[in-house]
């Protein structure tokens, strides 16, 4: 028993020496490939053994034949994990490489695509990770294209609507100017009507760029949505009347919504002023407010006959408008964009479907928790 001890300790005492030179080898080795990493751990292992068997050797006096045998078993180990080391090493170093020279093509903008049989585990992962990286980086991609696309036209739009009300401006100042305006009065309530549209325009470019900056502020408070709708019908029915359109409240129940009350009257007005101008003479248009599965949906039914199918998921774009609503006095396209982006700034949605004889236009918040 005292020699298996003794045995065991002098044969831990050669391995550490073996060890401790290998800490040192691999600390000095450490940003070197995996192959030599490899190489060295399994040199490490024959070394600890061979050490360990040696120093038993010396102290119990083994004959020189035992010894021979016994070195010559380690030597066979040593040449055999070796060999395996550097085949382990030299595959996982192609799976490194082959994974980094995927990496760069989608650092370079294309896409990345993990080679096949990664070499470990961990290789495989970092593959799947990579790949969804990159798949999210050309999402973003493809956001900022579309982003700077729609941003170049709106400029391109809107510099196009102003400038036509602008050009009619300086014509009427110029004829009033020179005495050559026949009737006066009529130019000057044409100009007053031009100011006030380029006013609104100016201000509906103003609360968007607030809000592609996220710097709406929002002051929630408790409003019940019955007095929400009210103040928006009181609202557009001077216009509702000078089109002949009947404003109906529908179905309007008096439940609570936390909101900016500046904000979503505003959400409606743009509404009823849209389904106001596409409702013809005689039509109708309908807000409804329901309660459904613990979110208030307000909608505005009018009578424009549909939007076309292709057009439906286009109308809440900035600067996007109709065909027919190309001929003045034309919108700028804004305010559906603006409807949605306070709408989402109260964590609702905005949304629009066909229904007969007419769309509906629906905006679903959060209610008020009691
Ligand atoms: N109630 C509606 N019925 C039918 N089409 C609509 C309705 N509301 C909007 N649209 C379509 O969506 C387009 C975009 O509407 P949006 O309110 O954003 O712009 P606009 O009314 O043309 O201009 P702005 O609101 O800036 O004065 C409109 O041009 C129209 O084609
Ligand atoms: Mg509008």
């Amino acid at each position: 028993m005292k020699d298996i001890l003794l045995i065991a300790l002098y044969a831990f005492a050669g391995a550490c020496a073996a060890g401790l030179l290998g800490a040192v080898v691999l600390r000095l080795l450490r940003r070197r490939s995996m192959a030599v990493v490899l190489t060295v751990v399994a040199a490490v292992a024959v070394t600890a053994m061979l050490a360990g068997t040696l120093v038993v050797a010396w102290a119990m006096f083994l004959s020189t034949h035992d010894l021979k045998v016994v070195t010559l078993v380690a030597a066979m180990a040593a040449v055999v994990s070796l060999a395996t080391a550097l085949l382990l090493g030299r595959w996982v170093v192609a799976g490194s490489n082959a994974l980094t020279l995927a990496a760069r093509s989608f650092g370079e903008g294309g896409s990345f695509a993990a080679p096949d049989g990664a070499a470990t585990a961990e290789l495989s992962e970092l593959g799947r990770e990579l790949a969804s990286t990159s798949a999210k980086l050309a999402a973003s991609r493809e956001r900022e294209r579309a982003l700077e696309t729609s941003r170049r036209e709106l400029v391109a739009w809107i510099s196009h609507d102003l400038r036509t009300p602008l050009a009619g401006l300086r014509a009427m100042s110029e004829a009033l100017e020179d005495g050559m305006a026949a009737d006066p009065e009529r130019y000057f309530r044409q100009i007053r009507t031009e100011v006030d549209r380029l006013n609104t325009m100016v201000g509906d470019l103003f609360e968007l760029s607030r809000i592609h900056a996220g710097a709406l502020t929002l002051t929630p408070t408790r409003i019940s949505v019955y007095d929400l709708v009210g103040d928006a019908m009181a609202g557009a029915d001077p216009l509702a009347r000078e089109h002949g359109v009947r404003l109906v409240g529908g179905r309007v129940e008096s439940v609570p919504v936390e909101v900016d009350g500046k904000e979503m009257t505003r959400v409606l007005a743009n509404l009823l002023v849209n389904a106001i101008h596409r409702t013809p003479a005689d039509g109708t248009v309908a807000v409804d407010a329901e309660l459904l599965a613990g979110s208030v949906v307000l909608s505005v039914t009018d009578g424009c006959g549909g939007i076309p199918e292709g057009d439906l998921e286009r109308v809440f774009d900035t600067g996007w408008r109709g065909s027919e609503a190309r001929t003045p006095p034309a919108g700028a396209g804004l305010g559906l964009a603006i409807v949605r982006g306070i709408v989402e700034a109260h964590e609702g949605r905005a949304a629009v479907r066909n229904v007969l004889g007419g769309c509906r236009f629906e905006v679903t918040l959060p209610a008020a928790g009691s």
